[in-house]
């Protein structure tokens, strides 16, 4: 009878012991102290022992059957924790991913990047301004002088006496002849702003790119260059352009330049108000006045400038014919580019 129970010992004990899930445990919990469990056998057999043997064996199967059912309870936890731990690790390789929506550059920002892009590559330079000017670098030093009529064609948005937004870039213009000598060539893109009432073609906020060549011997020729690289780059080969006399104060002579409209090819349709032709930027040979003003010798130095409107090359560009949509940050908009 001793033999027995250390042998059934020794089985319960490495059987426990190996157990690798709570079934498995389950069954040995049968097979030894279920009631037809060889340890409840065991039980079963001690009044027919002797009676001298009776007491001790009772104590020892006993002892077994408290010491398996605390190895079993035991074991039980240990499982029980290891599947938990498992399955907030686990990691489902089968489930769908999760999506992620990436943010990608406003039509405007493209637009730039692309304008700025092809005028690198003709060799300008990129050069920002601030938002916040100056009367003087906004006006006077464009010689655009106060209660001069041209002023009007720059409504502006004033924040106190001599302080504004500016109405164009060609301030930058000023800024960095101020502070840097020929040769020059640059463009610069940003925001500008004027009280216009907000309809499908004016906002009071848009954005113009400014250019600005500065050298000796630059004329008017080359302007006309820059500008049609630039428009064929842009838009294609079969693109026109014209240039129509115009008059800026900072510029003479002067053009506004129009392209022939892409939407309807010429032919006339709403977007060019059935002319065939669209206006996007204004040009012309920087006016000596303005040289001096800067301290440039108007005699050794000639030079072109332009300012375009980014919203119109961008209108045509993707055929949009609201210039509102660009600032609602409609979504169903602005994912489409
Ligand atoms: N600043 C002018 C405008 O906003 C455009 C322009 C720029 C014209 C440079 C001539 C030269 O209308």
């Amino acid at each position: 009878m001793m033999k027995k129970i250390a042998k059934i010992d020794k089985e319960v004990v490495k059987e426990i012991s190996q157990a690798k899930d709570v079934k498995i445990l389950e069954q040995i919990r049968i097979k030894y102290i279920g009631r037809k469990g060889k340890i409840s056998q065991l039980l079963k057999q001690i009044p027919r022992l002797p009676k001298s043997q009776r007491p001790q064996a009772g104590k020892f199967v006993n002892q077994l059957k408290n010491k398996t059912e605390n190895l079993i309870q035991s074991k039980n936890d240990t499982l029980v924790k290891l599947t938990e731990e498992s399955a907030r690790d686990r990691i489902d390789i089968t489930l769908p991913g999760k999506k992620f929506t990436l943010g990608h550059t406003h039509p405007i920002s493209r637009i730039i990047e692309e304008t700025t892009q092809i005028f690198t590559g003709l060799g300008f330079r990129v050069v920002e301004g601030p938002e916040i000017e100056t009367e003087y670098y906004n006006f006077e030093a464009l010689n655009i002088p106060s209660e001069h009529p041209s002023r009007d064609m720059f409504d502006t948005f004033y924040i106190k006496d001599d302080i504004l937004l500016r109405s164009h870039t060609s301030p930058v213009q000023i800024r960095v002849m101020e502070k840097e000598k020929p040769p020059l060539w640059i463009v610069v893109p940003g925001k500008v702003f004027r009280p216009d009432a907000v309809d499908a073609s004016h906002s009071f906020m848009f954005h113009q790119i400014e250019g600005l060549a500065v050298d000796e011997a630059i004329r008017f020729s080359d302007l006309k260059g820059t500008l049609s690289t630039f428009i064929n780059r842009m838009f294609g080969n079969d693109i026109k352009m014209r240039f129509r006399p115009h008059f800026f104060p900072f510029t003479e002579p002067s053009a506004e330049v129009d392209i022939s409209c892409i939407i309807c090819e010429g032919k006339g349709c709403r977007v060019c108000s059935f002319k065939g032709w669209v206006e996007i930027l204004g040009a012309g040979m920087v006016d000596p006045a303005v040289f001096e003003r800067v301290g440039y010798d108007p005699e050794k130095y000639t030079g072109f400038a332009f300012g375009m409107g980014i919203e119109r090359i961008a209108m045509l560009k993707y055929g949009i014919n609201d210039i509102r949509l660009f600032f609602e940050n409609d979504l169903r908009f602005l994912k489409q580019f």
